[in-house]
């Protein structure tokens, strides 16, 4: 894991801009792995900034985001369909019909969605690099805690944690949805890159869980300590809890050396 602390969320936000940027302008055809929530917000926001100043275009780029709710369709403003296209897809020139989100209508069967939402992400070649949150229960996409470390696209029920912090953006007249079809622990482990953006302190638990361990299904961020290429990007409060807070200070330091002398490369 190569944890990078920064002094607010601002620069956390282009840090993980950067890296999208890279991926995009290197490959051809890149595979994005996209998540929702209030983290990366800024993140598009951002994204959507540089190309509207020419600096990057989606015309190539596929996407992938980690889960979408069930029981609601893309038109309801609560669905992650609706989010992406508001805060990403509708300002940039990707193609819509090669942005993908795991649903499981009413009638269809849940196994063969999950399935074929795999099998969609193999063809394209691949994630390359995945967006993630965290959840303040330590979870990623919707893997709850107790999710499989192996467990690939399926329906996940959420905890009652998850639906308390999330409710805060659900008007009371809303319908609140308690089920989601989510990528799996092992589907996100398979992307080449994973991004993890933290910040504020009500993540500070979850952070140092899912960083200083133990490996467990308890807390399902752990499983990136598996993952070869996992770059936590994180503002002091977020990683206010951690152990060996200076070691990763120090180590920053030594890796931009590192990076100075060797270049930067990242094998997408
Ligand atoms: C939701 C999403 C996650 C996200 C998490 C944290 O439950 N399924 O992908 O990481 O919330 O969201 P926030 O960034 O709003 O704290």
């Amino acid at each position: 894991m190569q944890v990078i602390i920064f002094d607010d969320a601002q620069q956390v936000t282009n840090n993980a801009t950067q890296w999208v940027v890279e991926l995009i302008n290197k490959k051809p055809n890149p595979v994005l792995g996209l998540a929702t929530g209030s983290t990366p917000i800024s993140l598009y926001k951002s994204l959507v900034t540089k190309y509207k100043a020419g600096e990057l275009s989606f015309k190539n780029t596929t996407s992938f985001n980690l889960d979408e709710y069930l029981g609601i369709d893309g038109s309801n403003k609560q669905s992650y369909r609706y989010f992406m296209d508001k805060n990403l897809f509708d300002h940039v020139d990707i193609n819509k019909n090669n942005t993908f989100l795991p649903t499981c209508a009413r009638g269809e069967n849940p196994r063969e969605q999950g399935l074929s939402y795999e099998e969609s992400i193999k063809k394209a070649g691949g994630i390359d690099l995945q967006i993630l949150g965290i959840g303040a229960n330590g979870h990623i996409g919707f893997n709850e805690p107790t999710s499989s470390l192996a467990s690939r696209t399926r329906i996940k029920t959420l905890t009652q944690q998850t639906l308390d912090d999330n409710s805060r953006l659900f008007k009371s007249d809303e319908f609140q949805p308690t089920l989601a079809m989510t990528m799996g622990i092992a589907t996100i482990l398979d992307a080449r890159y994973v991004l993890l953006m933290a910040t504020g302190k009500n993540k500070a638990k979850a952070v140092k869980d899912m960083i200083n361990g133990p490996l467990s299904a308890t807390c399902p961020s752990s499983a990136l300590q598996l993952h070869e290429n996992a770059i936590i990007l994180l503002d002091k409060e977020a990683a206010s809890e951690l152990e060996n807070l200076d070691y990763y200070t120090w180590a920053n330091t030594q890796n931009r050396k590192i990076n100075q002398e060797f270049g930067l490369y990242h094998n997408y």
